[in-house]
Protein backbone atom coordinates (compact mmCIF):
# COMPACT_ATOMS: atom_id res chain seq x y z
CA UNK A 1 0.00 0.00 0.00
CA UNK A 2 1.33 3.47 -1.00
CA UNK A 3 1.39 5.81 1.74
CA UNK A 4 1.07 9.54 0.48
CA UNK A 5 1.35 11.34 3.95
CA UNK A 6 4.47 12.04 6.00
CA UNK A 7 5.43 9.33 8.46
CA UNK A 8 5.94 9.83 11.49
CA UNK A 9 8.77 7.75 13.79
CA UNK A 10 6.58 7.58 16.77
CA UNK A 11 4.30 5.54 14.30
CA UNK A 12 7.20 3.30 13.00
CA UNK A 13 8.25 2.86 16.28
CA UNK A 14 4.63 1.46 17.17
CA UNK A 15 4.55 -0.75 14.68
CA UNK A 16 8.07 -2.49 15.42
CA UNK A 17 7.27 -2.69 19.28
CA UNK A 18 3.96 -4.90 18.18
CA UNK A 19 6.16 -7.45 16.00
CA UNK A 20 9.40 -7.58 18.14
CA UNK A 21 9.02 -10.58 20.07
CA UNK A 22 7.77 -12.32 16.94
CA UNK A 23 10.35 -11.08 14.65
CA UNK A 24 13.09 -12.12 17.81
CA UNK A 25 11.58 -15.89 17.75
CA UNK A 26 11.68 -16.13 14.04
CA UNK A 27 14.92 -14.55 13.49
CA UNK A 28 16.50 -16.84 16.33
CA UNK A 29 20.52 -16.90 15.29
CA UNK A 30 19.49 -16.04 12.44
CA UNK A 31 17.49 -16.90 9.06
CA UNK A 32 18.31 -18.14 5.97
CA UNK A 33 18.91 -14.58 4.54
CA UNK A 34 21.05 -13.69 7.62
CA UNK A 35 23.29 -16.18 7.40
CA UNK A 36 23.46 -16.30 3.88
CA UNK A 37 23.79 -12.66 2.45
CA UNK A 38 23.09 -10.17 5.25
CA UNK A 39 25.48 -11.18 7.74
CA UNK A 40 28.28 -12.85 5.62
CA UNK A 41 28.17 -9.11 3.59
CA UNK A 42 28.34 -6.96 7.02
CA UNK A 43 31.29 -9.68 8.38
CA UNK A 44 33.18 -9.25 5.50
CA UNK A 45 32.86 -5.61 5.22
CA UNK A 46 33.57 -4.96 8.83
CA UNK A 47 36.46 -7.26 8.94
CA UNK A 48 36.47 -7.46 12.90
CA UNK A 49 39.53 -6.68 14.88
CA UNK A 50 39.76 -8.48 18.43
CA UNK A 51 38.76 -5.09 20.64
CA UNK A 52 37.04 -3.12 17.87
CA UNK A 53 34.45 -0.81 19.64
CA UNK A 54 31.28 -0.96 17.56
CA UNK A 55 28.18 0.76 17.30
CA UNK A 56 25.30 -1.14 16.01
CA UNK A 57 22.21 0.87 14.19
CA UNK A 58 18.98 -0.82 14.07
CA UNK A 59 20.36 -4.08 16.08
CA UNK A 60 16.92 -5.65 16.31
CA UNK A 61 17.29 -8.96 18.51
CA UNK A 62 20.93 -8.64 18.31
CA UNK A 63 21.98 -11.44 16.13
CA UNK A 64 24.76 -9.63 14.40
CA UNK A 65 25.96 -7.64 17.68
CA UNK A 66 25.93 -11.33 19.23
CA UNK A 67 28.31 -12.73 16.09
CA UNK A 68 30.45 -9.80 16.66
CA UNK A 69 31.05 -9.72 19.65
CA UNK A 70 31.70 -13.56 19.52
CA UNK A 71 35.07 -12.44 17.12
CA UNK A 72 35.90 -10.20 20.33
CA UNK A 73 34.28 -6.58 19.45
CA UNK A 74 32.64 -4.72 22.08
CA UNK A 75 29.46 -3.48 20.38
CA UNK A 76 27.28 -1.13 21.57
CA UNK A 77 23.56 -2.39 20.27
CA UNK A 78 21.09 0.33 19.53
CA UNK A 79 17.53 0.12 18.63
CA UNK A 80 14.54 2.67 19.01
CA UNK A 81 12.27 -0.17 20.50
CA UNK A 82 12.40 -1.03 23.71
CA UNK A 83 10.44 -4.59 23.14
CA UNK A 84 12.98 -5.34 20.89
CA UNK A 85 16.15 -4.25 22.94
CA UNK A 86 14.03 -6.77 25.69
CA UNK A 87 14.47 -9.90 23.85
CA UNK A 88 17.99 -9.32 22.46
CA UNK A 89 19.34 -9.15 26.00
CA UNK A 90 17.25 -11.37 27.00
CA UNK A 91 18.36 -13.55 24.38
CA UNK A 92 22.03 -12.70 25.12
CA UNK A 93 22.38 -13.07 28.88
CA UNK A 94 23.91 -16.89 28.61
CA UNK A 95 26.68 -15.74 26.16
CA UNK A 96 30.14 -15.71 27.60
CA UNK A 97 30.98 -12.41 26.29
CA UNK A 98 27.18 -11.26 26.88
CA UNK A 99 29.23 -8.47 29.21
CA UNK A 100 30.97 -7.61 25.63
CA UNK A 101 27.44 -6.35 24.68
CA UNK A 102 25.74 -2.75 25.85
CA UNK A 103 22.24 -2.59 24.91
CA UNK A 104 21.43 1.32 24.23
CA UNK A 105 17.73 2.74 23.11
CA UNK A 106 18.48 5.28 20.26
CA UNK A 107 16.50 7.04 17.49
CA UNK A 108 18.90 7.04 14.52
CA UNK A 109 17.10 9.95 13.11
CA UNK A 110 17.55 11.95 16.43
CA UNK A 111 20.62 13.90 15.47
CA UNK A 112 20.72 15.43 19.44
CA UNK A 113 20.79 11.49 20.70
CA UNK A 114 23.89 10.36 17.81
CA UNK A 115 25.93 13.38 18.77
CA UNK A 116 25.37 11.69 22.79
CA UNK A 117 27.01 9.00 21.69
CA UNK A 118 30.32 10.25 20.77
CA UNK A 119 32.21 10.59 24.02
CA UNK A 120 34.10 7.71 22.77
CA UNK A 121 34.66 7.50 18.96
CA UNK A 122 33.72 4.01 17.44
CA UNK A 123 36.02 1.77 15.24
CA UNK A 124 33.14 0.91 13.04
CA UNK A 125 29.39 1.58 12.41
CA UNK A 126 27.02 -1.22 11.19
CA UNK A 127 23.40 -1.41 10.58
CA UNK A 128 21.39 -4.20 9.01
CA UNK A 129 18.34 -4.15 7.00
CA UNK A 130 17.43 -0.81 8.97
CA UNK A 131 17.60 2.13 7.01
CA UNK A 132 15.18 1.43 4.26
CA UNK A 133 12.84 1.65 7.44
CA UNK A 134 13.96 5.17 8.86
CA UNK A 135 12.04 7.84 7.14
CA UNK A 136 15.13 10.20 7.52
CA UNK A 137 18.83 8.97 6.91
CA UNK A 138 20.57 12.43 6.67
CA UNK A 139 20.34 12.43 10.63
CA UNK A 140 22.61 9.19 10.95
CA UNK A 141 24.77 10.19 7.85
CA UNK A 142 25.92 14.02 9.25
CA UNK A 143 26.81 12.08 12.46
CA UNK A 144 28.62 9.37 11.41
CA UNK A 145 32.32 11.41 10.75
CA UNK A 146 31.96 12.47 14.36
CA UNK A 147 30.99 9.03 15.92
CA UNK A 148 34.25 7.50 14.26
CA UNK A 149 37.73 7.34 14.53
CA UNK A 150 39.77 8.64 11.94
CA UNK A 151 39.86 5.89 8.92
CA UNK A 152 36.80 3.90 11.14
CA UNK A 153 34.33 2.35 8.57
CA UNK A 154 31.01 2.74 8.66
CA UNK A 155 28.76 -0.81 7.15
CA UNK A 156 25.39 -0.53 5.76
CA UNK A 157 23.35 -3.71 4.40
CA UNK A 158 19.93 -2.98 2.71
CA UNK A 159 17.55 -4.89 0.58
CA UNK A 160 18.65 -4.10 -2.88
CA UNK A 161 16.96 -0.93 -3.85
CA UNK A 162 16.71 -2.56 -7.61
CA UNK A 163 15.81 -6.05 -7.26
CA UNK A 164 14.63 -6.51 -3.75
CA UNK A 165 11.51 -3.72 -3.46
CA UNK A 166 7.71 -3.65 -1.90
CA UNK A 167 6.31 -3.34 -5.16
CA UNK A 168 8.54 -5.64 -7.33
CA UNK A 169 6.40 -8.21 -8.94
CA UNK A 170 7.31 -11.65 -8.88
CA UNK A 171 6.88 -13.49 -11.82
CA UNK A 172 7.03 -17.12 -12.22
CA UNK A 173 7.40 -18.43 -15.62
CA UNK A 174 7.45 -22.24 -17.06
CA UNK A 175 8.66 -23.18 -20.07
CA UNK A 176 9.94 -26.37 -21.64
CA UNK A 177 13.59 -26.64 -22.31
CA UNK A 178 14.72 -29.57 -24.17
CA UNK A 179 11.94 -31.77 -22.95
CA UNK A 180 11.50 -30.57 -19.75
CA UNK A 181 9.57 -28.39 -17.66
CA UNK A 182 10.99 -25.82 -15.75
CA UNK A 183 10.16 -23.40 -13.42
CA UNK A 184 11.48 -19.72 -13.17
CA UNK A 185 10.62 -16.78 -10.57
CA UNK A 186 12.10 -13.42 -11.81
CA UNK A 187 10.50 -10.06 -11.11
CA UNK A 188 9.27 -6.97 -12.95
CA UNK A 189 10.21 -3.77 -12.31
CA UNK A 190 8.19 -0.71 -12.92
CA UNK A 191 9.70 2.11 -10.18
CA UNK A 192 12.82 2.94 -9.44
CA UNK A 193 13.36 6.59 -9.50
CA UNK A 194 10.29 7.79 -7.22
CA UNK A 195 11.21 7.40 -3.62
CA UNK A 196 8.19 5.33 -2.64
CA UNK A 197 6.54 4.47 0.78
CA UNK A 198 4.58 1.69 1.76
CA UNK A 199 3.63 -0.84 4.18
CA UNK A 200 5.75 -3.97 3.12
CA UNK A 201 6.30 -7.75 4.76
CA UNK A 202 9.27 -7.94 6.47
CA UNK A 203 8.46 -11.76 7.35
CA UNK A 204 5.75 -13.77 6.18
CA UNK A 205 3.38 -14.62 9.06
CA UNK A 206 4.07 -11.69 10.84
CA UNK A 207 1.90 -9.79 12.99
CA UNK A 208 1.74 -6.82 11.07
CA UNK A 209 3.27 -4.92 7.68
CA UNK A 210 5.88 -1.98 8.74
CA UNK A 211 6.66 0.84 6.79
CA UNK A 212 9.37 0.79 4.04
CA UNK A 213 11.23 4.14 2.78
CA UNK A 214 12.29 2.88 -0.54
CA UNK A 215 15.15 5.15 -2.16
CA UNK A 216 17.63 4.67 -5.34
CA UNK A 217 20.86 3.48 -5.34
CA UNK A 218 22.62 6.92 -5.01
CA UNK A 219 19.48 8.91 -2.52
CA UNK A 220 20.87 5.85 -0.24
CA UNK A 221 24.74 6.80 -0.59
CA UNK A 222 24.40 10.69 -1.15
CA UNK A 223 24.16 11.48 2.55
CA UNK A 224 27.75 9.72 3.41
CA UNK A 225 29.22 11.43 0.31
CA UNK A 226 27.97 14.53 1.56
CA UNK A 227 29.45 14.13 4.84
CA UNK A 228 32.64 13.58 3.88
CA UNK A 229 33.33 9.72 4.24
CA UNK A 230 34.95 8.11 1.04
CA UNK A 231 33.03 4.92 -0.65
CA UNK A 232 35.55 1.94 -0.62
CA UNK A 233 33.29 -1.29 -0.23
CA UNK A 234 30.33 -2.66 -2.17
CA UNK A 235 28.67 -6.14 -2.30
CA UNK A 236 25.32 -7.99 -3.76
CA UNK A 237 24.47 -10.84 -2.78
CA UNK A 238 21.58 -13.48 -3.29
CA UNK A 239 19.81 -15.38 -0.77
CA UNK A 240 20.60 -18.93 -0.21
CA UNK A 241 18.33 -21.57 1.15
CA UNK A 242 15.14 -23.85 0.87
CA UNK A 243 12.82 -22.67 -1.84
CA UNK A 244 9.67 -21.28 -1.30
CA UNK A 245 6.36 -20.56 -3.91
CA UNK A 246 6.89 -17.56 -5.40
CA UNK A 247 10.51 -16.87 -4.10
CA UNK A 248 13.23 -16.16 -5.83
CA UNK A 249 15.13 -19.58 -6.44
CA UNK A 250 17.95 -20.41 -3.96
CA UNK A 251 19.90 -20.63 -7.09
CA UNK A 252 18.44 -17.29 -8.51
CA UNK A 253 21.02 -14.94 -10.46
CA UNK A 254 19.35 -11.72 -8.60
CA UNK A 255 20.80 -10.14 -5.48
CA UNK A 256 18.43 -9.20 -2.45
CA UNK A 257 20.82 -6.91 -0.85
CA UNK A 258 23.64 -4.42 -1.37
CA UNK A 259 26.28 -4.32 1.37
CA UNK A 260 28.27 -0.63 1.48
CA UNK A 261 30.99 0.50 3.38
CA UNK A 262 32.21 4.16 3.86
CA UNK A 263 35.48 4.97 5.54
CA UNK A 264 36.30 8.41 7.88
CA UNK A 265 39.29 9.65 6.24
CA UNK A 266 42.13 9.13 8.81
CA UNK A 267 42.76 13.22 9.41
C1 LIG B 1 14.36 -5.32 9.63
S1 LIG B 1 14.82 -5.06 11.29
C2 LIG B 1 16.56 -5.47 11.24
C3 LIG B 1 17.12 -5.79 12.57
C4 LIG B 1 18.57 -6.26 12.60
N1 LIG B 1 19.50 -5.20 12.29
C5 LIG B 1 18.78 -7.40 11.67
O1 LIG B 1 19.59 -7.31 10.76
O2 LIG B 1 18.13 -8.46 11.90
C6 LIG B 1 14.86 -3.29 11.38
C7 LIG B 1 15.24 -2.77 12.73
O3 LIG B 1 15.40 -1.35 12.68
C8 LIG B 1 14.85 -0.79 13.83
N2 LIG B 1 14.54 0.61 13.54
C9 LIG B 1 13.65 1.09 12.64
N3 LIG B 1 13.64 2.43 12.68
C10 LIG B 1 14.57 2.81 13.58
C11 LIG B 1 15.03 4.06 14.07
N4 LIG B 1 14.49 5.21 13.64
N5 LIG B 1 16.01 4.07 15.00
C12 LIG B 1 16.54 2.91 15.46
N6 LIG B 1 16.13 1.70 15.07
C13 LIG B 1 15.15 1.65 14.13
C14 LIG B 1 13.63 -1.67 14.13
O4 LIG B 1 13.19 -1.57 15.46
C15 LIG B 1 14.20 -3.03 13.80
O5 LIG B 1 14.85 -3.58 14.92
Amino acid sequence: MTIDQPVSVAETREIWDAKARFWDERMGEGNAWHLTAVGPAAEELLAITPGDRVLDVGCGNGVLARRLAGLGAAVTATDFSQVFLDAARERSASLPYADRITWRLLDATDGAALRDLTAEPFDAIVTTMALQDMPEIGPLAAATPTLLRPGGRFVAVIPHPCFNTVDAVRVTETREVNGEMLTEVGIRISRYLTPLTSLGVGMRGEPRPHHYFERTVSAYLAPWLAAGMVLDGLQERPVRGPSRPGSLAPESDLPVILAFRFRRGTS
